[in-house]
């Protein structure tokens, strides 16, 4: 297996892999629509690497043609599919842009694929779809799907979706890959993560107040059952992300049908002890206050990521200062 079709692979998470696939021998082809993430990107990936990167502009849901030729030009080995809209808060207010996204240009990936009979794909979901009817350390065999939040919910269909796939034809191979928090960026300060407007997520935001971008940062809750009061949940720096990826890859072949993985550390971390990591890392203050629970927050989340070291031998490497550390350098930079 060498040429790797990748969806989303100017986002934070698929430029990491890109890297990944290509130090590791794999040719890439990026298919993106830029519409959170710049063609620039591309060229930082052959900065870092040495190797050539093909990139097609074009749009899942709308560009069904392009996308088939895309197909027909280069020889597809397997795909990975990073494109979509991840904001929890914006697909509260506009639904339909997150269903149309991420489930129907799903759809149209797996048309082409089946077209083409590339039928190997590793899809991005989330730690999101277990829900709230189980509790932490989460494993995969625990029921996802009660979600509350129409991201949250794509994510869970595209799911099913490929389990339905994987039953009406015993050629598909489909590895699910249930992130965690990724967080950090590339030791090279190339890349990272660049979201636009005011963030949601907690380390770009620690990040934007440490540079004086943003003023305080708003501590969600303090009166969680949980040892400091805060919400605890599972960072992993988004380069073990990566590397799961390339497991997942290599060992997509061992596997039949749709199988889901965790990929997290298995260890929890609060919202104050990243703040103090952060800040102890970067000798940078970090201006915060606190205020009311967040709706729709979980108090504790962190995997059980024995599976993945079972079956695919991947097990993250990285601690949280150096999630921090990298996170600033990327910062620093951008
Ligand atoms: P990102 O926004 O940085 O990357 C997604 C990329 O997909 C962007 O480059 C965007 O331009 C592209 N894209 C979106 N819709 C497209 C379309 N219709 N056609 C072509 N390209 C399109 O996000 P990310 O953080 O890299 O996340 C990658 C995937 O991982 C997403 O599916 C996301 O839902 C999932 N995920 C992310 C996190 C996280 O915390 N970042 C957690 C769990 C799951
Ligand atoms: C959020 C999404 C989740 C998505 C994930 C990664 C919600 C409810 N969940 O998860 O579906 O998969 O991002 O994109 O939005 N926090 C603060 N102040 C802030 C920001 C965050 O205190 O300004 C706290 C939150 O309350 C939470 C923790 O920091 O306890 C982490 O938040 P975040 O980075 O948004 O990740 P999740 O809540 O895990």
């Amino acid at each position: 297996m060498s040429t790797v079709l990748v969806t989303g692979g100017t986002g934070y998470i698929g430029s990491h892999t890109c890297v990944e696939l290509l130090n590791n021998g794999y040719d890439i082809i990026i298919v993106d629509n830029f519409c959170n993430s710049s063609p620039d990107v591309a060229g930082r990936i052959e900065q870092i690497t040495g190797k050539k990167v093909k990139l097609y502009k074009c749009d899942l849901c709308y560009d069904v043609e392009k996308l088939d030729e895309i197909f027909k030009e280069n020889k597809i080995d397997a795909v990975m599919h990073f494109a979509g809209l991840k904001s929890v808060s914006e697909s509260i207010k506009f639904p339909i842009l997150y269903y149309e996204n991420n489930v129907f240009g799903t759809v149209n990936l797996c048309k082409a694929m089946e077209k083409h009979n590339v039928k190997k794909i590793i899809f991005s979901s989330s730690a999101t779809v277990y829900g709230t009817s189980s509790f932490a350390p989460y494993d995969e065999t625990m029921p996802i799907g009660d979600v509350s939040n129409p991201y949250g919910r794509t994510k869970y269909i595209v799911e099913k979706l490929f389990e339905d796939l994987c039953n009406s034809d015993a050629l598909w191979n489909v590895v699910i890959l249930r992130y965690f928090n990724p967080i950090g960026a590339h030791e090279s300060g190339l890349i990272g993560e660049s979201p636009k407007g005011i963030p949601n997520n907690l380390m770009p935001y620690i990040s934007l107040v440490a540079a004086g971008k943003l003023d305080t940062l708003t501590i969600f809750g303090k009166d969680y059952d949980t040892p400091d009061g805060t919400c605890i949940r599972d960072y992993i720096h988004v380069i073990d992300i990566a590397k799961g990826h390339v497991c997942a890859l290599s060992g997509i072949t061992k596997l039949s049908g749709v199988n889901a993985y965790n990929l997290g550390t298995s260890k929890g971390t609060s919202v104050l002890e990243l703040i103090n990591a952060f800040q102890k890392m970067t000798s940078r203050k970090v201006r915060c206050t606190f205020g009311e629970r967040r709706k729709g927050d979980i108090p504790v989340v962190y995997a059980n990521a024995d599976k993945a070291y079972k079956e695919l031998g991947f097990k993250a490497e990285y601690g949280i200062e150096k999630m921090c550390i990298d996170a600033w350098r990327w910062q620093c930079n951008s």
